[in-house]
């Protein structure tokens, strides 16, 4: 497979970006040309942000699975799709070609059609990073029910709560999960979830631990029964099918819970034609995929990174794609030179925050590696500071990698600012240059496009995109209102992203972190408000503010204030408490890494919480805070300062 739309020099990239911006339908009509459709498009785009309305190649209809897995049947049947590396690295590699993975996800597409699952339908997927969560994703694509994987972190109460807002019916999950040194329980944290829940039907679950597990009758499945009688229904004189439900170009391919300055999470969707064009696309261009490289992407498929960069663009591209149960520092923190040594992996790509916690090791865990099977390094997640960068480039690429920076997120489906490897100039920790088809703006505070440079030529502002690219999200599952208030009405007309940026006089842009209530701790996204709904439900807390910090490792780290009433042991007994709390309801991801106990919080006089100095003081600053003027009581400020943690 050749990728025709691949951008092979700057030149070309400078004409590419150029031709995306003055004729989108027909660049990107171009673009689809290289996809397998089963009817093809009536329009390539139909659009207004007000509402907002996004439309993408109207009236097509495909399956994404017959591109992503069809299609290279008949020339790449024996290449493998995926190498499935253990957590224990004694235990055996798993390699799934394309005719394997073709074979499980007809199988598991069978499997749903069996216990009732119809197109529309919305699938939970909670599972351990094995092969059968990438057959599940894909056996869900197949039959056009919409999946829902929810990352093996998340508690119990958070599984509830994205059940009951995308009404799931249908769960896949494992027995438990090996990470590291631990084994999760998985089948008993979604036992917990379904406690009260009236709409789950069946949970399809798949061996992979060995925990003992409770099957509840009428409702619980094994995942190793029910395949084997697929098995029998897709299988004809050695010849293996299962029908690609023929889906519209718009209908929704998966929904993806994230955070968002409420405090409740967001199921972003995303939707079949656009989303598979532009991960694909930024697939083949940001890393400049060539055929035979074996790509590794580190993160887990419970995030966007891992639907876009290690399920759908990869196969989609008919790469191979590494997939990696555990983690980087398990059994050492040479894990991943290991993996890359053994597998001669020519692509890494992983978060600033996995690349800060390996330097902390030392050189050690890399000496003696034969790294030499690396091109390309990539980031994605979080800005990366220079020394990770500089340390990345060393002793990883051995300075002989272009190393991309790629700023995305959930809600764009897949990079929209990223340098393409090798192809278009780096420069540490800046993301660098737009995506063809990606129009950026920097705007103030009144949504007005900023204009004035600074003594360096550069400009600052809020992260705002003009015009739909083909991966953007449509909607928030169940309520469109809230996709229009979060994303569409801060500046009108404009996408708004969250994030701060900076823009050079050669066009580049660096992300500086969220300006919104968003945290982002270690590369994962938490709102401010969502922790503090959690330590809120513990019993004794009357009020709690949460603010972020610089943290050496995970970039940011949680630090929250909290007034507390009532007894019981003393302080660092209650802050293990909250933790646990804010484990149960969220998961451990969200445990504040700081609680200092205050008697009040700085409010105005309307009662508001002045974030802007709790996150002064939380950050160090001791000495100007700003206007307090308006305060209602402004000698609550310096005795937070004095209880400072
Ligand atoms: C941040 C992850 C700087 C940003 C794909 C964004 C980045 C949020 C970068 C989305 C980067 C992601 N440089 N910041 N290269 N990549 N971010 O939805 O704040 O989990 O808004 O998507 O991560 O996080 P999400």
């Amino acid at each position: 497979m050749s990728y025709p739309y691949q951008i092979k020099s700057l030149e070309q990239y400078h004409a590419d970006y150029k031709r995306s911006v003055e004729e989108p339908e027909s660049f990107w009509a171009s673009v689809a040309e290289n996809f397998v459709w089963k009817k093809k498009w009536d329009r390539v785009l139909d659009w207004n942000f007000t509402e907002p309305k996004i439309e993408w190649f109207g009236g097509a209809k495909l399956n994404i699975t017959e591109n992503c897995i069809d299609r290279h049947l008949a020339t790449k049947a024996d290449k493998p799709a995926f190498i499935w590396e253990p957590n224990n690295p004694e235990e055996r590699t798993r390699v799934v070609t394309y005719a394997r993975l073709h074979k499980r996800v007809c199988q598991f597409a069978q499997v749903l059609k069996n216990n009732g699952v119809k197109k529309g339908d919305r699938v939970c997927i909670y599972m351990g990073m094995v092969p059968e969560l990438a057959y599940a994703v894909l056996g869900c694509a197949r039959i056009g029910a919409i999946h829902s994987v929810i990352f093996g972190g998340f508690s119990a109460q958070s599984i509830a709560d994205r059940l009951y807002d995308a009404q799931a019916e249908y769960i896949v999950t494992c027995d438990g999960a090996y990470r590291g040194g631990k084994d999760i329980p998985l089948k008993s944290v979604i036992d917990d979830a379904l406690i009260g829940n009236r709409t789950v039907k069946r949970v399809i679950v798949y061996t992979r631990t060995r925990t003992p597990v409770s099957m509840i009758k009428g409702r619980d499945v094994w995942w190793e029964d029910e395949m084997e009688y697929a098995l029998e229904q897709v299988e004809k004189d050695g010849v293996v099918s299962f029908p690609a439900e023929e889906m519209d170009a718009e209908d929704p391919l998966f929904i993806l819970y994230t955070s968002g300055s409420t405090g409740k999470p967001k199921g972003v969707v995303h939707t079949c034609a656009g989303y598979m064009l532009w991960t694909t696309y930024t697939f083949v261009n940001v890393f400049q995929y060539q055929p035979g490289d074996i790509h590794f992407c580190t993160a887990d498929i419970g995030w966007v990174t891992g639907h876009s960069y290690i399920v759908y663009g990869p196969l989609s591209a008919g790469a191979t794609s590494m997939m990696f149960e555990g983690i980087p520092t398990w059994p050492d923190a040479g894990r991943f030179w290991d993996i890359v040594e053994k597998h001669k992996v020519n692509c890494i790509y992983t978060a600033p925050t996995a690349i800060r916690s390996l330097m902390n090791f030392g050189t050690d865990p890399i000496k003696g590696k034969d790294l030499s099977s690396l091109k390309v390094l990539g980031t994605v997640g979080e800005p990366i500071n220079e020394e990770a960068w500089h340390w990345y480039d060393e002793n990883i690429g051995k300075k002989k990698c272009p190393i991309i920076d790629t700023w995305w997120q959930t809600e764009t489906g897949a990079c929209l600012i990223s340098n393409l490897a090798g192809v278009t100039p780096s420069k540490p920790s800046w993301a660098t240059l737009p995506m063809p088809g990606v129009q950026p703006v920097l705007v103030d505070e009144n949504g007005k496009e900023v204009t004035e440079k600074d003594e360096n030529g550069i400009l600052k502002g809020n992260l705002c995109i003009k015009a739909p690219w083909p991966g953007i999200l449509r909607t928030t599952y169940g309520d469109h209102e809230r996709c229009r208030t979060n994303y569409f009405a801060t500046y009108p007309n404009l996408y708004f992203t969250g994030d701060g940026a900076l823009k050079d006089e050669q066009g580049n842009y660096r992300i500086t972190g969220r300006v919104d209530d968003v945290l982002n701790i270690s590369g994962h996204r938490i709102g401010t408000a969502e922790v503090e709904n959690a330590i809120n439900m513990h019993s004794g807390v009357v009020e709690s503010a949460v603010v972020g910090y610089p943290h050496d490792i995970k970039g940011q780290g949680i630090y929250a204030y909290v007034i507390y009433q009532g007894h019981h042991g003393d302080e660092n007994s209650t802050r293990l408490d909250i933790n646990l709390t804010v484990s149960k309801i969220i998961g451990p991801i969200a445990k504040p890494d700081k609680i200092q106990f205050v008697k009040g919080l700085p409010k105005t006089r309307s009662g508001k919480i002045m974030r802007r100095i709790l996150r002064k003081i939380a950050e160090g600053e001791t000495g100007n805070l700003g206007d307090t003027s308006t305060l209602l009581d402004p000698e609550v400020v310096e005795e937070i300062k004095v209880g400072r943690q």
